[in-house]
């Protein structure tokens, strides 16, 4: 891997889980870029991490005191303001830079037109931002730049990795799969895919786009503290399906499937999107290339993952029942779905462990935090229509005021030190 690593997005579910695994593992400088915006948006909908975090700097205070090393440099910024991200890459001319700092909810993204807007616009502007800064100032570095799945849609053919051949009228062409995201979110991505391209081309930027799968899980080998965990989200707009079912098993003692639940998606623990993106930094691609990268290990319709969930919580005695719900994503409900991915394992990548053994660390986590699920328990029920999403503003869910506009580095500060930047958790929707 070439160092330092600047990690855009440190402070999030992802990104704290790499930032002390490459501490751990590597002797690099890893500098960690946040603007806390996670934190608060997630408090703008009345919800929390289950799992309590740290504020940046307690878990930088824990880093050191476990692991005795000072190799994590947290640098509090705005990824959508241009000189502040310019400032980052050149000081600290990362030779690795992973860009995870988005607005990662397609829930979020479909509340009404602000949350569209806002989305939009942050995701663009990082990283256009991030894009301009490496050509400018490390034009040899290599950029991660974290995709997902949702790009694709459901196309009912098998998705390839990279470019596919079209043969239209006899004429032949290599062009990107094709992409058919179903959010405002994906929409956001697919346009990050395009413009890492454009990059890729004009200023030959070395650049992996990585289509991720949905990340479940609580934990990675290097949490061997309470003041290192990452965040974990449950509520319906922030939690990803097995995390959310794992916590209405506990509170709910049912599983809400969406509609007919014979949607199928690609999957991979946190432990393993973690070591997905080591590998993916330890092997670069070759100097001015553009490489996609399918991440995930494991595709299942949500049927099936209700009753991998169910199975498992027999062993705590729990009993939940599979409740079918509208659903209120617009979505197709049953679909082929095949996915090639072949550059990971190629490069090494084995699952670290089984799904099963990952939603037993998952129980025992929710149900240690049983109490502050309990407080928020009226989060766990879908409350965004994407059908009438259509309103300008939400009567229910405001972006905070500052948040709209870029921020300073003065104003995220404080938000490094306060351990809650959220409202009361038994603050109930107005
Ligand atoms: N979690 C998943 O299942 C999943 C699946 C596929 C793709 N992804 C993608 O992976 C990336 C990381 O996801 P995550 O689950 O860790 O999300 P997250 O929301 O927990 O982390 C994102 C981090 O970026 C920060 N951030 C957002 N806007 C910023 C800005 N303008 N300036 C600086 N920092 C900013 C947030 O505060 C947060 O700490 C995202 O791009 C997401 O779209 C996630």
């Amino acid at each position: 891997m070439k160092g330092p690593v600047a990690i855009f997005g440190a402070d999030g579910y992802i990104g704290w889980a790499l930032a002390i695994h490459l501490g751990v593992t590597t002797d690099e400088t890893i500098i960690l870029v946040d603007n806390f915006a996670t934190r608060r948006l997630v408090a703008s909908v009345y919800s929390d991490s289950l799992v309590p975090i740290e504020s940046m700097y307690e878990r930088l205070r824990a880093y050191r005191e476990q692991f005795g090393k000072d190799n994590l440099v947290f640098v509090p910024a705005d990824a959508r303001d241009i000189d502040q991200v310019d400032r980052i890459i050149a000081e600290y001319k990362p030779q690795s830079v992973v860009h995870l700092a988005q607005q990662r909810s397609a829930p979020f993204s479909m509340i009404d037109q602000e949350h569209a807007l806002y989305t939009q616009l942050s995701n663009i502007a990082t990283n256009l931002n991030i894009l301009f800064s490496i050509s400018r100032h490390v034009p040899g570095a290599h950029l991660l730049k974290m995709g997902s799945m949702g790009e694709y849609g459901t196309p009912g053919i098998e998705i390839k990795e990279g470019d596919i051949e079209l043969d239209l009228k006899g004429r032949k062409a290599r062009v990107m799969f094709p992409r058919n995201g179903g959010s405002w979110y994906h929409l956001s991505k697919i346009f990050d895919t395009f413009n890492v391209l454009l990059a890729n081309k004009i200023f030959n930027i070395r650049a992996t786009d990585v289509m991720q799968g949905v990340v479940y899980g609580t934990k990675v080998d290097e949490m061997v503290d309470d003041k290192l965990n990452t965040r974990f989200d449950f509520d319906s707009i922030w939690g990803t399906v097995i995390n959310k079912y794992v916590v209405q098993a506990v509170i709910l003692n049912e599983l809400l499937i969406y509609g007919k639940g014979r949607q199928k998606r690609g999957f991979l623990s946190l432990y393993d999107s973690v070591n997905c993106l080591s590998l993916l930094l330890e092997h670069p691609p070759k100097e001015g290339e553009y490489r996609v990268v399918n991440q995930l290990d494991e595709i299942y319709d949500t049927v099936q993952l209700a009753e991998k969930v169910l199975s498992i919580a027999g062993e705590f005695g729990i009993r939940p029942k599979i409740r079918s719900i509208d659903n209120p994503r617009v979505e197709s409900e049953d679909h082929y779905y095949a996915v090639e991915h072949k550059i990971l394992p190629e490069l090494g990548f084995r699952r670290k462990k089984d799904i099963d053994t990952i939603l037993r660390e998952m129980f025992e986590a929710v149900i240690s935090n049983r109490h502050r699920a309990e407080k928020m328990k009226h989060l766990i029920y879908p409350t965004v229509d994407w059908k009438q999403g259509k309103n300008k503003s939400s009567k229910f869910f405001k972006i905070p005021y500052d948040l709209m506009k870029v921020q300073t580095k003065e104003e995220i500060l404080p938000f490094a030190t306060e351990l809650t930047v959220h409202e009361p958790l038994t603050r109930e929707r107005e």
